[in-house]
């Protein structure tokens, strides 16, 4: 279990709670947090889930495979902080993790 800060676009702060083996994206979906939409289910291939990872928590992830990095490119203002949250994998490594979210997904 983690606490996950989500903050949408217009800086609403969600804190919540999402088990271990659930992704970010479907933590966002569970709570149903505005501005994660995870079209794809998570298989990705949307770049639908894409949040910009905050208070330094990037450098502590795992490191993005090949197919995140160029599913990436597809997803709107991206920045050096961005992933797609359907490929972070929540454990209690991850309590205390913070995310954001664009101001849009398309
Ligand atoms: Fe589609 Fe993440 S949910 S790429």
């Amino acid at each position: 279990m983690a606490k996950i800060k989500y903050i949408e676009f217009n800086g609403t702060e969600h804190d919540v709670d999402v088990p271990n083996g659930l992704t970010v994206m479907e933590g966002a979906l569970r709570y149903t947090i505005p501005g994660i939409d995870g079209d794809c289910g998570g298989a990705c291939a949307c770049a639908t889930c894409h949040v910009y990872v905050e208070d330094g928590w990037f450098e502590k992830l795992p490191p993005m495979e090949e197919l995140e990095r160029d599913m990436l490119d597809f997803a709107f203002d991206v920045a050096d902080n961005s992933r797609l949250s359907c490929q972070i994998k929540v454990d209690d490594t991850l309590d205390g993790l913070v995310v954001k979210t664009p101001a849009r997904q398309y």
